[in-house]
């Protein structure tokens, strides 16, 4: 693997392996008091976030520092691009400077795509940690993860991806991850919430949450974007809680071994009640866990060698 830019297209039998080394890994540490693998020991991976970040940015640095890979941190807000260095010149620089491999986030689509392009024949990898309305490839890994830990595999699994589908690329990437995996992935929104392509997707579209629930082994809750909706939101957040906010009463209506998702962070009270999000069905902190693994993986079959990550 070169880079990891999206799932669309991305070969299951390799996201599969990226899967089964996140799982080894996990159980390589599992009760270490020092979780600390020497395997990328000499490498450097340099993070860059344009927009905000808790999970995937803390993650992606716990994983390289536990591979012992040397980790460097750069933000917009502390960096040149202040200055208005652009996007190309900031990232051939931290080629430059000795990056194996650049993680970044940015607010445009397609950001993650260019950079790869520029830094075609410098020897760096690139990964995708959310690019606008695109996709986020390792958070839809991390999901499938804990799916199949909880599920015990993924396949003919039938998955409910509920909300705000239109501004998201946690639904986008799991969307094209799952149905890659053999899920039935359903999309539960307004239609005013619902991408104009989503007929093409690989997925079945409903606006009945509560007519679906019965049928799920999964259900994963978005966070409403209120940051990409310049026109408004619209069914109002009253209307949209009560249509489509998983609380008390609508869990109990999913069979008893579903599983309750949600990428974080998590707006409680609007598109999930607390009572959902800390509930034993949930499994939110176990995503957060599994993050660390999956982008393990993830960094071990970038940069490990094609040998070393078989
Ligand atoms: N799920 C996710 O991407 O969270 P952060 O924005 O905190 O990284």
């Amino acid at each position: 693997m070169k880079h990891l830019l999206a799932t669309e297209g991305l070969d299951p039998d390799l996201a599969t392996a990226v899967l089964d080394t996140a799982d080894g890994l996990k159980r390589t540490l599992l009760g270490r008091e020092v979780r600390k693998l020497p395997t990328l020991r000499g490498r450097t991976v340099i993070t860059m976030f344009y927009e905000n970040s808790t999970r995937t940015r803390v993650s992606f640095e716990i994983a390289g520092k536990w591979m012992s890979a040397d980790v460097v941190n750069v933000s917009a807000g502390g960096s040149s691009v202040g200055k208005g260095e652009s996007l190309r010149d900031t990232a051939l620089t931290l080629s430059a400077a000795g990056a194996d491999c650049v993680i970044v986030r940015h607010p445009a689509s397609g950001a993650a795509q260019r950079l790869a392009g520029w830094l075609e024949g410098t020897g760096t990898s690139v990964v995708n940690a959310g690019d606008g309305m695109h996709e986020h490839p390792t958070q839809a890994l991390l999901d499938a993860a804990t799916l199949r830990e909880r599920l015990g595999g993924i396949k003919d699994r039938r998955v409910a991806i509920v909300g705000d589908v239109l501004h998201s690329r946690v639904a986008r990437s799991n969307i094209h991850l799952l149905s890659a995996l053999g899920a039935e992935v359903v999309l539960i929104a307004p239609p005013t919430l619902l991408p104009a392509g989503a007929g093409a997707l690989p997925v079945t579209v409903s606006h009945d949450l509560d007519a679906e629930l019965p049928a799920l082994d999964a259900v994963m809750m978005l966070r409403v974007q209120a940051e990409r909706m310049h026109g408004g939101f619209f069914p109002s957040a009253r209307e949209y809680s009560i249509a489509y906010g998983l609380n008390e009463a609508r869990t109990r209506l999913l069979p008893e071994h579903a599983v309750v998702l949600h990428p974080g962070p998590m707006l409680r009270g609007m598109e999930i009640s607390s009572a959902v999000a800390d509930a034993p069905s949930a499994a939110i902190t176990e995503q957060v866990r599994n993050g660390v693994h999956v982008r393990m993986a993830v960094l071990y079959h970038l940069l490990a060698g094609e040998e070393d990550a078989k």
